[in-house]
């Protein structure tokens, strides 16, 4: 009896398909891009059997793992139950997630608004700003990524990000990390400006890390000045760093926090919350029609529940410092690899030439390397040479071994 004939991948045919039917600015990653048709845990399979360590959990989603049977169990027997809705009827899983989040979140936040995406989050706590304050301004930093709705992406510094030809002019950008940039701008314009929004700890950017000091400087300077401080936690948020939300680190509260991704663990779900004050001068109708539905609700609580019973908090620590050291080792013996950084299980590495200019070349040949050897990483930064590590929390110390493994044959 002779063996299975060879399976085929089904890769040309639906990139001929994405090429002909998807808008172009849908990319992808890799040359040669594996056809994913199953996700466990930390792993996804490709249509020819092959098993992937996935690093970068769908950019920060998967925290809880690929297809976790406890969060999609309750979701699934809400979907046979009752899937949609909308905000219109009283509904329970929604109000019970509103109840969650605000026990959860730091200070007085306590009003939510559900969404379905990250950058409707931020729309939204962008209007709520300039409805508090009665002010049009927005300031926020460069690097930045907070979407791709027109005001999430005016607000977005990461230039690849700003496809907008025509970009409204409300927004200013100030370097991140440099609080005296905010100090001088809010000199210039505070009585203008509504909000700085910015990332706790900037991920698409190249995972940076601001300096110590910098974000309690930051809180009083936006006390100081009658500006809404807005974290978009949508990236860090749901213990990516090793806390709940990475404020949390920093000892400070921000006004309005959004949240998405790893919230709804692969279901769609974002929300702003805020204090009752706050939240009290948006009072005009408005609504998101899939937002907080019960099944997307659902997922989120069995969420919050799955990550408190596994303390994916101190997985997140004791998983992101371990990474961390071995990175730090793996970069001393590589010439092309620069200091890691980063917090939690959110890593970046930078590429880098002899020179020690960036190298976003040689980046994406050893993102390719790595899929090859069955690694999954992501990259970011404004020169696409960071090569980012975001894998589920749950990941263990020898899937770490092999991640490692992975990057010193890669970069030989
Ligand atoms: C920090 C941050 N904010 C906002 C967004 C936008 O979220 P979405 O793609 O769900 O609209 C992203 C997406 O990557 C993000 O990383």
């Amino acid at each position: 009896m002779g063996s299975a004939p060879a399976k085929a991948s089904r890769a040309q045919e639906l990139l001929a398909l994405k090429g002909e039917y998807l808008m172009p600015c849908v990319y992808h990653f890799y040359k040669d891009p594996p056809v994913f048709v199953r996700g466990e845990g930390c792993f996804l399979f490709d249509d020819m059997d092959r098993r992937y360590l996935d690093c970068l959990s769908g950019v920060a989603v998967m925290s809880a793992g690929h297809c976790n049977p406890d969060i999609i169990g309750p979701a699934i027997e809400q979907i046979q139950t009752l899937q949609h809705t909308t905000t219109i009827y009283l509904t329970d899983p929604i109000l019970r997630l509103a109840k969650a989040l605000a026990g959860l979140t730091p200070g007085e936040l306590s009003r939510s608004f559900f969404c379905a995406s990250g950058s409707e989050a931020v729309e939204g706590a962008l209007l709520t700003s300039v409805l508090h304050t009665g002010k049009p301004r927005i300031i926020a930093t460069t690097n930045s990524l907070h979407g791709r709705t027109r005001w999430a992406m005016n607000t977005t510094g990461m230039p690849m990000w700003r496809t907008d030809p025509y970009p409204p002019d409300d927004v200013s950008h100030i370097p991140f990390g440099d609080a005296d940039a905010l100090a001088d701008e809010f000199a210039k314009h505070a009585d203008q400006t509504a909000a700085f929004i910015a990332e706790p700890i900037q991920s698409n950017g190249g995972i940076n890390v601001p300096p110590d000091g910098y974000w309690q400087r930051v809180r009083q300077l936006c006390d100081d000045h009658g500006v809404l401080l807005i974290l978009d936690e949508i990236q860090t948020g749901f213990n990516r760093t090793g806390r709940w939300f990475a404020c949390e680190h920093f000892g400070i509260v921000p006004d309005i926090m959004t949240v998405s991704k790893a919230m709804g663990n692969g279901f769609p779900i974002g929300a702003f919350i805020t204090t009752d004050q706050i939240a009290q001068s948006y009072t005009r109708p408005g609504a998101s029609t899939h937002g907080g539905n019960p099944v997307n609700a659902t997922a989120a609580l069995a969420v919050i529940d799955y990550h408190t019973r596994h303390h994916l908090d101190q997985r997140a620590q004791e998983s992101g410092q371990y990474l961390m050291k071995q990175l730090t080792e793996l970069s001393a013996k590589r010439v092309h690899l620069g200091q890691p950084r980063g917090m939690g299980l959110m890593i970046g590495v930078p590429v880098i030439n002899s020179d020690g200019e960036p190298a976003a070349q040689r980046c994406d040949l050893i993102l390719e390397r790595l899929k090859d050897l069955r690694i999954l990483a992501g990259k970011s930064g404004p020169d696409r040479n960071v090569l980012t590590w975001m894998p589920p929390l749950t990941i263990e110390r020898h899937e770490i071994g092999e991640v490692i493994d992975a990057i010193y044959e890669a970069t030989a």
